[in-house]
């Protein structure tokens, strides 16, 4: 199956971007420093799905996940929601800067898809 090469310094700090891989929206979102900060000092006792930051990324910088809400499948807005980081729509899903679900009925967080980085960071490899 093909695999998708992304350009990353396309991408603004402080947003995100969608790409369509194998018919599924990923969100890559260049996170800033008080975004990461804010994603890893979340206390993860306190989460639905806990997972550590760090556990969800490869360079802390660069956040890669599906860009479908584990409730029902709807595609989350970025850069929205009471954690600054997705929210969607279809029934009020809050994920935060680390696609972690927060708040809403959605079960788990955004998932990671398997990715790597190429050309010396220059882009990713969904
Ligand atoms: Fe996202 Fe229901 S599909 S909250």
């Amino acid at each position: 199956l093909a695999s998708l090469e992304v350009e990353l310094g396309k991408i603004p700090e402080g947003s995100s971007t969608v790409v369509k891989w194998r018919g599924k929206p990923v969100f890559i979102r260049n996170r800033t420093a008080a975004e990461i900060k804010e994603a890893e000092s979340v206390n993860i006792s306190e989460l639905r799905d806990p997972e550590s930051d760090a556990d969800r990324v490869i360079d802390p910088k660069w956040l890669v996940t599906l860009g479908i809400c584990t409730h029902l499948g709807c595609v989350p807005i970025s850069n929205a929601g009471d954690y600054h980081g997705w929210f969607c729509p279809c029934h009020g899903s809050h994920y935060d800067v680390s696609g972690r679900i927060r708040k809403g009925p959605a079960p788990l967080n955004l998932e990671v898809p398997p990715y790597k980085f190429i050309e010396d960071g220059a882009k990713v490899l969904v």
